[in-house]
């Protein structure tokens, strides 16, 4: 996971970027997660990966901000596809309301074209991301964030 979400993220981004420099045009959007913004108990290592793509793509995106280019990094909260299998999650509350990849990729790929830096999918993200988790304590975070990703106990 830390290969596939951080390491092939940065020498794809570092590739592409280069020539996008050159010819001082260019977008990259990278996709991060809700994830990034807190740390994830039972998803110990995805939220980490994921506050690497949050926090890299932002400071690439100034390093390259003069030269025309923009990155941003698409913040998706929970999206109906393989991921749900792929990571052990079928029963977590959170994926019942679950957005279409669709509608993902159509908000990822405008915040691209607006050149924004960081875009949620979805306004209640938006806003308990940026204005409620930064002022709680971390301990009250972290419990918050593992019971997101807890399954209902079998009876
Ligand atoms: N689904 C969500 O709720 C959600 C929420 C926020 C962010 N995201 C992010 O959205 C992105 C896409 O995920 P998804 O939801 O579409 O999940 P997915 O359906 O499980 O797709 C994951 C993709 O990653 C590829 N992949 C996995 N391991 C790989 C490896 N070792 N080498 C190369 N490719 C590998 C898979 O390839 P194969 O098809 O060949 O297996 C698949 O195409 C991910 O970055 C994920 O973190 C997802």
């Amino acid at each position: 996971m830390i290969q596939v979400n951080m390491a092939a993220l940065t020498s794809l981004t570092h590739l592409y970027l280069q020539g996008m420099v050159e010819r001082s045009r260019g977008r990259i959007l990278n996709v991060s997660s809700t994830a990034s913004f807190m740390p994830g108990p039972l998803q110990a290592v995805y939220y980490a990966t994921k506050a690497y793509v949050t926090s890299f793509s932002q400071a690439i995106a100034e390093e390259v901000a003069s030269n025309n280019v923009t990155v941003t990094a698409l913040c998706p909260g929970p999206v109906a596809t393989g991921f749900v299998a792929a990571a052990d999650l079928d029963g977590v509350a959170v994926f019942d309301q679950a957005k279409t990849a669709q509608s993902v990729a159509q908000c990822g790929y405008k915040a691209m074209m607006r050149g924004e830096l960081v875009v949620f999918n979805e306004a209640k993200f938006k806003c308990l991301l940026n204005w409620v988790v930064p002022f709680l304590p971390r301990k009250v975070v972290l419990k918050i964030s593992r019971k997101a990703m807890e399954k209902p106990r079998s009876s």
